[in-house]
């Protein structure tokens, strides 16, 4: 197997960190996964599975084998008079295959547009936007298990998807690789205009399609988020914390502002962006880190800061946020 040494990982990660992997090695198929099971770089080393590098946060040089799905393929596998069953290979990026679904006419991912990353991270985190989720259109995944040095397919049901989380983020982190993932999209779309901003904007439009939601979707993303290719960044550095009503109502007597989203039955789902912001961080910059200036959720990196600088600035608007609300906020990145 042809290993990579001391490879450069700074292209690799959207925080742009200058980091390398002890070993790197990119695979195309299922076949390379189980011969790689019995290599003894494999055997020797710890290892991790990087999709397309939009949510980790390297704080060091990988000690260790970095392993890139990198297979491509997109293939409609069904299809009836509702529905369209879309398999995409984890190494496609994952918005190629948004664009290839809205082209098509396909209903379910035009909200999810423009989220970096690939199709094999999509179901690890169960990405999110502007009211969909990826658990909307799921159908299963094919994986391949490391540890037993076998394909399965998990369905929707065995994923156990939460906010942003699914089996794939805890008992099966760094044993199962997602190889591909099949969706279940409408063959006649029914647009989902729940995110008050989009229903506001795409109102306007006589007889919205899928691709007016998608390009509203884009205009909206572009206008809050800085793009990672110029600013380097990870998107949401924290999850919005969900707490208990009880806990709420009394933060909400001392801070009446506060924005609330639906959780589950007792609990309420806040914005950490607008905590963030109201403990004055929007803008703030420490050395070579930053809050971005339109969305307080997202830190930015100004100019090769090193993975640590980055989690010391992250735990100072944690204790901040903690102070003022008494509110713990959990990175959504994955610090490696
Ligand atoms: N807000 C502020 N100040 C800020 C940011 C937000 O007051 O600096 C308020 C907004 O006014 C709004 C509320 O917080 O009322 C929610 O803000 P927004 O709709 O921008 O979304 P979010 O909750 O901050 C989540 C996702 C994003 C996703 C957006 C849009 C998480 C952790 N983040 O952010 O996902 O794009 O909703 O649906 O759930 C990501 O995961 O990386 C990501 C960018």
């Amino acid at each position: 197997m042809k290993f990579s040494q001391n490879y450069p990982l700074k292209n690799l990660n959207t925080f742009a960190i200058n980091t390398k992997a002890k070993y790197y090695l990119p695979i195309s198929n299922v076949d390379e996964l189980m011969e790689l099971t019995a290599n003894e770089v494999f055997l020797n080393n710890k290892y991790f599975i990087l999709g397309g590098g939009s949510n980790v946060l390297f704080c060091s040089d990988f000690d260790g084998l970095v392993i890139h799905m990198d297979n491509k393929g997109i293939q409609i596998v069904d299809q009836n008079d509702s529905y369209v069953y879309i398999k995409s290979d984890a190494g496609v990026i994952w918005d190629d295959f948004v664009a290839f679904c809205v082209e098509n006419g396909f209903g379910g991912v035009e909200n999810l547009s423009l989220i970096p990353g690939t199709v094999g991270a999509s179901p690890v985190q169960n990405i999110g936007a502007y009211g969909s989720e990826l658990k909307d259109v799921f159908y299963e995944a094919g994986i391949f298990n490391l540890k037993t040095k076998k394909i399965g397919v998990y369905t929707h049901e065995m994923c156990r998807f939460g906010y942003r989380k699914s089996i794939f983020k805890n008992e099966l982190k760094n044993i199962a690789v997602v190889l591909n993932v099949t969706f279940r999209l409408k063959t006649e779309p029914v647009l989902n205009l729940s995110y008050k901003e989009l229903e506001r904007r795409v109102k306007e439009i006589i007889n919205p399609s899928v691709k007016d939601v998608r390009d509203t979707v884009i205009a909206i993303r572009t206008e809050k988020l800085p793009d990672p290719s110029i600013t380097p960044n990870a998107g949401s550095f924290f999850k919005n914390p969900v707490i208990e009503k009880n806990t709420f109502d009394e933060i909400l007597m001392i801070h009446p502002s506060l924005k609330t989203f639906p959780a589950d039955e007792g609990k309420v789902k806040l914005a950490a962006g607008q905590l963030i912001e109201l403990c004055g961080w929007k803008s703030k910059q420490d050395g070579k880190v930053a809050v971005h200036p339109n969305q307080a959720l997202v830190i930015i990196n100004k100019g090769n800061a090193s993975g640590n600088e980055i989690v010391e600035f992250s735990k100072e608007i944690q204790d901040s946020v903690f102070k003022k609300f008494g509110v713990i906020l959990e990175p959504e990145v994955n610090i490696i």
